[in-house]
């Protein structure tokens, strides 16, 4: 049996876990049918406390699809709000306890999302959820609170989340590439169908001033750009070389060798199977789907988008 510490020992008196335990002893989920979206017990067990859950005005929510890059966007946003008032975070405290994973909740192992997120002695919170559009807490509404998405392209974010399903134990198994694919086109994935999880939170946007869309491909081309569009979305207004030290340091080859950020801390996943920082490009696609596969998808996808006027990039 492997112990387990979800926070290096450094953070224990700053959030300690729940208990240690064995990642050995937690079995892979199944997805069952949450109110008509796809979900694990490890994301519904906490639900009254998730939907009522009490925001604050100040909250920043950043919300994505698994592996649209959450994480990525999570560390420009702790970077320019307390990167220069308090750095040694950066050094000391790992992404996923400076920006609470909302609706996770695995008991025997850590505190849940919403215990975290009530902790954070923050402001503001930054706070991380994939839940789709009608699932966020109305505390965040009613709050009026700032919410950043994110999204990426359906091929390159299904790639993602299969290497990720690989590694990650606390993910349902994923079984091999061309089945999953095809959960993948019916749904049948964590947090549901990507197709209504970037549509419903897009027709959202057009009616509620404060969300900001964002891509994960206009992140990769040009990073500095989004971050000045973020910043004028926050109402921020860092110095050049503040933004100039944000941009350097979310860098794809920085975050993959730092500690703090590219989870090899957390031991429910296996970066032997496959890094988090796995690749971090737009087209990796192109080396997991066959020309057959690759057929099959676009038919379908043309009918599941064909109501939208959502667009994305699969090469930059
Ligand atoms: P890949 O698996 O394609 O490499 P999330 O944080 O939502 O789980 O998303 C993880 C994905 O974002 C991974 O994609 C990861 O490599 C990518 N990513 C994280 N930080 C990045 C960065 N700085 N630049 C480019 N991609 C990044």
């Amino acid at each position: 049996m492997t112990p387990v510490c979800l926070f290096p020992r450094q953070n224990k008196n700053k959030l300690p876990p729940k208990q240690i335990c064995s990642v050995d002893s937690l079995p892979r989920p199944t997805l069952i049918d949450f109110h008509g979206v796809s979900m694990t017990h490890y994301f519904t067990s906490n639900w009254e406390k998730i939907q009522s859950f009490q925001a604050r005005p100040d909250d920043i929510v950043i919300a994505t699809y698994p592996k649209a890059g959450t994480t990525w966007v999570s560390f420009i946003l702790d970077l320019l709000y307390f990167g220069q008032t308090t750095p040694e975070r950066q050094t000391s405290m790992p992404i996923h306890i400076r920006v609470p994973f909302l609706e996770l909740d695995i008991p025997s192992l850590l505190l849940s999302g919403t215990e975290m997120a009530d902790n954070l002695p923050t402001s503001p919170r930054l706070i991380k959820t994939h839940l789709p559009v009608q699932f966020l807490p109305k505390s965040f509404w009613e709050q009026n609170c700032r919410i950043v998405y994110v999204a990426r392209n359906a091929k390159d974010n299904a790639v993602s989340f299969f290497h990720f399903d690989r590694m990650n134990k606390v993910e349902p198994e994923p079984g091999d590439w061309n089945s999953y694919l095809q959960r993948f086109m019916d749904g049948k994935m964590v947090f549901g169908s990507w197709y209504d999880h970037v549509t419903g939170w897009w027709e959202k946007k057009q009616t509620h001033s404060k969300i900001h869309y964002m891509f994960y491909e206009d992140l990769i081309e040009d990073t500095g750009r989004e971050i000045d569009q973020l910043c004028h979305f926050l109402g921020l207004s860092p110095s050049v070389e503040e933004k100039e030290r944000v941009r350097g340091g979310v860098q794809f080859d920085n975050m993959k060798k730092d500690n703090m950020v590219n989870y090899s801390t957390v031991e429910i996943m296996d970066s032997k199977i496959s890094p988090f920082m796995r690749k971090g490009k737009v087209g990796d696609w192109k080396n997991h789907f066959t020309v057959a596969q690759n057929e099959q998808f676009d038919e379908d996808y043309k009918k599941k988008m064909k109501n939208t006027t959502l667009q994305f990039r699969t090469e930059i």
